[in-house]
């Protein structure tokens, strides 16, 4: 193993993520910690205050430095760190996935242009190596399909719902209580941040450079425990899922949508805060990666294998980036399951068919099928209107859905 004596390292952020490195450097290198750069005075830190600054600058221009970590949780602030330290030709590791995902072409050309190193495993997954082995080793092979559970918060109100049949407001303060979910949840279970998140992974593992505009994006906040309930009388689990695949014309197909997941998917079987990854490769076959997709060691743990990886010489090639640009596929259509107690939007959606299957005072169930540019022009209407969406099979029919859900009106209604 390479040793990394001597080397000084620059830190931005000292909160869940910035802490977890600090432990992990302290237990395992020698990699000698320069200043942490943070933005609160004020706040009581853990280590002497000799140990802060408060500028930037003061890292960013230190010659002596030899790599950064740029660990905060301010996306514009954190670009500009990253620029100024590329432009600079140095290496630099981040987790900041909002950050990398909005602004990965000009991070590309920057690293090419000025020759540093911009590493990012930490902003996927945590701990789970996923963009490494998309890039060292997939690089070359055609990927079918990576797919998968990305985001912990959302996993973790989604499998209370699923396995104690808790409300969604009480598993989302339960998983605020327990730090696996923000005060403000938006960005986890709105799906923004497995959107970003997706989206580097269709950069490494198809070469796509997706806007978020183009992506189908649906969150959980509206789930009610009647599609928990129907979930379970057929069979499934509701999911976040978030997925990148190539559909039979070679076109990609990217997004995040709750989704009904059955035991014959490792989907099914992640629980919790964790995250999980499954990729299909069309030599490889399948794969599948599970692990603890946040939190302060794991996280750590992600950024210090980035920061050993650039140490030694370790960069993101892109292969497939720099390939041809693969188009996204718009027209394909889906299979979606709907719930809402505002159905006078629905009329207004192009659907290729649409079923009732379950109504009664409260709200309308659903099942249709949709081409997914004419979804993607509703989905914030729908949202609006507290609906609640999710991909369901296509091999699930309109029988089974009658099938399932009668005895659960029945319970609602009292009989
Ligand atoms: N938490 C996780 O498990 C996890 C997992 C994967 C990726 N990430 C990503 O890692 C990054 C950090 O997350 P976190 O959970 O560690 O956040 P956090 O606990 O809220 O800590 C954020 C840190 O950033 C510092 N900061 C914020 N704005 C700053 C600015 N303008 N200049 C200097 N310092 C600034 C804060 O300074 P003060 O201490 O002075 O407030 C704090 O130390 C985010 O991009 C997040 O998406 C987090």
């Amino acid at each position: 193993m390479k040793n990394n004596s001597g080397k000084r390292i620059g830190i931005f952020g000292f909160g869940c993520v910035g802490q977890g490195l600090h432990d992990v450097l302290q237990d395992n290198t020698h990699l000698e910690v320069v200043k942490i750069c943070v933005r609160d005075k004020e706040k009581l830190r853990t280590l002497p205050s000799n140990r802060f600054t408060y500028d930037p600058q003061e890292l960013l221009q230190d010659e002596t430095i030899d790599l950064f970590a740029e660990l905060i949780s301010d996306p514009e602030e954190a670009f500009f760190i990253v620029r100024q330290a590329l432009k600079a030709g140095k290496i630099i590791v981040s987790a900041n996935k909002k950050m990398v995902s909005e602004n990965l072409p000009e991070l590309v050309e920057l690293q090419k242009q000025y020759g540093g190193t911009l590493l990012y495993e930490a902003a996927v997954c945590g701990s789970i190596p996923i963009l490494r082995t998309l890039e060292a080793y997939y690089g070359n092979e055609q990927l079918q399909e990576v797919s998968g559970i990305l985001n912990g918060s959302s996993n973790y109100i989604l499998t209370k719902l699923d396995a104690e049949g808790l409300s969604y407001d009480d598993a989302l303060q339960q998983a605020q209580e327990l730090g696996f979910a923000e005060a403000d949840p938006t960005l986890d279970v709105g799906g923004y941040d497995a959107m970003h998140k997706i989206s580097l992974i269709a950069a490494h593992a198809f070469g796509a450079l997706p806007a978020p505009s183009d992506i189908l994006r649906a969150g959980i906040q509206h789930i009610a425990k009647r599609d928990v309930s129907l979930a379970q009388a057929l069979g499934a689990r509701i999911r976040l899922v978030a997925s990148a695949k190539l559909d039979i014309k070679h076109k990609l197909l990217v997004q995040v949508l709750p989704t009904f997941v059955f035991p014959e998917s490792e989907l099914y079987y992640v629980e919790a805060e964790f995250n999980g990854v499954q990729l299909k490769a069309k030599y490889a076959g399948d794969q599948f990666l599970k692990g603890r997709g946040a939190g302060s060691h794991p996280t750590g743990s992600a950024v210090w294998a980035d920061i050993s990886a650039a140490l030694a010489g370790y960069k993101y090639t892109y292969q497939k980036l720099d390939r041809a640009a693969v188009q996204l596929e718009e027209d394909a259509a889906l299979k979606l399951y709907l719930r809402t107690s505002k159905p006078t939007l629905l009329p207004e959606l192009a659907w290729l068919e649409l079923t009732s299957f379950g109504v009664d005072a409260q709200a309308e169930q659903l099942v249709g099928t949709i081409k997914r540019k004419d979804l993607l022009q509703h989905l914030q209407a729908l949202e609006a209107a507290d609906a609640f969406v999710a991909e369901i099979p296509t091999y699930v029919t309109v029988e089974e859905l009658v099938k399932a859900s009668v005895p659960l009106l029945e319970e609602i209604s009292g009989y």
